[in-house]
């Protein structure tokens, strides 16, 4: 008898921060990385995107081909094109019914920052895409942070070098995924 194999949907966490983990100044990003932009849109394409309501503002519309889940506290918020959600388990659940709702979607979802939903998510992944950038910014009145994970609980991997140019500092492409299963998406 052939047994069924159900794929199972996987939660993975996409992350540009500096070498003082500061991922970005609480309205935007503080370095342009063109590169790295485009691998973000590789890594994340047919994917719901889990993001907070301040990193919806710093980016300001949807990105094509991703849902938008917008974690939010305010229930009158709304945004064309975003799903507002109320809390983590409820945005796992919106990404979970948008894979299932959507052929070729990827069966992965994305914890996308910042850096309060890196600190709530980061839990439920199997995955890091990891993007390290060679500098020491101050973060402003309002740093965002990745949170300080435990570097044993993570096989790394070294992707690329890339070195600085005149527009972008230099910065490194990590790998990082967990040898133990992760908290579970659903308790199903
Ligand atoms: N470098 C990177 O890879 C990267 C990636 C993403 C973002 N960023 C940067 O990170 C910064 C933003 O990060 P941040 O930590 O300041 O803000 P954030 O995590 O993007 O959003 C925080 C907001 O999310 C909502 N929220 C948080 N926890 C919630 C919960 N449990 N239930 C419901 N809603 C909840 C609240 O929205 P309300 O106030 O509306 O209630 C809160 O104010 C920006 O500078 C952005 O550019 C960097």
């Amino acid at each position: 008898m052939s047994e069924t194999i159900i794929p199972a949907i996987q939660m993975t966490a996409v992350v540009a921060m500096a070498k003082n983990r500061i991922i970005g100044d609480g309205r935007g990003l503080l370095w342009h990385l063109r590169d790295d932009l485009k691998r973000v849109k590789a890594l994340t394409m047919g994917c719901p995107l889990i993001m907070g309501r301040k990193t919806w503002d710093s980016i300001g519309r949807p990105l094509p081909g991703r849902a938008s889940i917008v974690m939010t506290r305010d229930p009158d918020w709304v945004a064309e094109g975003a799903y507002r959600v109320a809390d983590i388990s409820a945005a796992i659940t919106a990404s979970i019914d948008w894979i299932n709702a959507n052929e070729g979607a990827k069966l992965n979802i994305i914890l996308f920052g910042g850096g309060e939903i890196y600190r709530q998510g980061l839990d439920y992944c199997t995955r890091i895409e990891l993007t390290v950038v060679d500098l020491l910014p101050d973060g402003g009145t309002e740093p965002a942070y990745f949170p300080d994970f435990n570097m044993a609980d993570w096989h790394q991997t070294i992707e690329a070098d890339m070195p600085a140019d005149a527009e972008s500092p230099a910065f490194q492409y990590q790998t990082l995924t967990r040898p133990v299963a992760p908290r579970p998406l659903t308790t199903a």
